[in-house]
């Protein structure tokens, strides 16, 4: 059986043990949350030997090279040594700038990183409280134009990471994580193409940036966004996004609520092919728009999905 160091303790597993459940089975208590190889919750470096990776290609080159792995997509099979990521020493500290509610349960969270941080529109970035909770957030802050990094906290659930951020001021800190490449993104020679970008609650947060990233990139296609929410108050960009189509006359923005989502999804058959979806945020929600796109007659090679998957119990 092979074994596991972490420090000075060393254990042997079984061959081709899940390394994310060895190590937590073990006390070493590594954060997580999607499993599933998208937020970077579970980065361990290792420090002697190879686990086998399912997906190597879910973690830039730059940190696979310095030895990171995603713990929960590697198994042990032969001797590892292995240090778990330590937000003092290896995250980025950050300060509260502002923290403002847009909804009654939606948080609008600006920080400013002791650095500044190189990230693209669509990215995520993996957030730490003092508390050492570590949860992923998409980056809503345009990079290059925002002097903050932006996030948009869906506070509605008694979550670990929310009770925490509900209480955060002005000056308060936090550790920043591993930055995370999502499905989403922005390419310059799109410019002509419709987009239809659809999200649903806070899966706005990444596509508020794309669409200032778009048309900062000066998009002549039509642009359809659509925000779905509950209820009317959790349209909670709804004045900006208005402010912003009537600047760019290629911008439409919808607000339905989760009574009008019938109409909107029957309405999908007019989409053209050419569309490139972008959708964002309840996994089930986001899940259900694609398929009706899919069936719409949209190629899956057009949409690209971001779920906002909660944390694995
Ligand atoms: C790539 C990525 C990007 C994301 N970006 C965003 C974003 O921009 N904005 C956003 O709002 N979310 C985002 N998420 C989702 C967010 O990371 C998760 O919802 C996260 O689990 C919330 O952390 P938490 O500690 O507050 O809740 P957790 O403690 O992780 O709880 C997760 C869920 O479990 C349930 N739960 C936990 N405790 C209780 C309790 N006491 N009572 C009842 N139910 C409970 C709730 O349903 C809760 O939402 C993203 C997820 C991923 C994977
Ligand atoms: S990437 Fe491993 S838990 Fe999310």
């Amino acid at each position: 059986m092979p074994e596991l160091r972490v420090g000075d303790r060393c254990w042997q597993v079984a061959a081709g043990s899940d390394l994310l459940d060895a190590l937590n089975q073990a006390g070493c208590r590594i954060p997580f949350s999607c499993r599933a190889g998208s937020c970077q919750a579970c980065l361990v470096r290792c420090l002697e030997g190879e686990p086998a990776d399912a997906r190597p290609e879910a973690l830039d080159p730059l940190r696979r090279a310095q030895g990171w792995r995603l713990a929960c997509q590697c198994r042990v099979v032969a001797d590892l040594r292995v240090e778990a990521f330590d937000p003092r020493r290896d995250g980025m500290p950050a300060e509260v700038a502002a923290a403002d509610w847009l909804a009654p349960d939606i948080l609008r969270l600006r920080l400013r990183p002791e650095r500044p941080l190189r990230y693209v529109a669509g990215q995520h970035l993996l957030l730490w409280s003092d508390q050492g909770v570590a949860r992923p957030y998409s980056l809503a802050s345009l990079p290059g134009e925002d002097p903050w990094l932006e996030f948009h906290l869906d506070c509605r659930a008694a979550g670990a990471f929310c009770a925490r951020a509900r209480h955060l001021l002005p000056g308060d800190g936090l550790r920043l994580g591993a930055l995370g490449g999502g499905a989403l993104r922005y390419e310059p020679d799109w410019q002509e193409r419709p987009l239809l970008l659809l999200a649903s609650g806070t899966g706005l947060a990444p596509l508020w940036s794309l669409l200032r990233e778009a048309l900062r990139q000066a998009h002549s296609g039509p642009i359809r966004l659509i925000h779905l929410a509950r209820e009317p108050a959790g349209h909670y960009l709804a004045e900006p996004l208005r402010a912003l189509a009537a600047r760019h006359p290629q911008l439409s923005v919808e607000l339905p609520c989760a009574a009008d989502l019938p109409a909107v999804l029957a309405e999908f058959r007019l989409v053209p092919r050419r569309t490139l979806a972008l959708l964002c945020g309840h996994p089930e929600r986001i899940e259900g728009v694609a398929r009706q796109l899919y069936l719409a007659g949209l190629p899956r090679s057009n949409l690209l999905a971001e779920a906002f998957l909660p944390h694995a119990p």
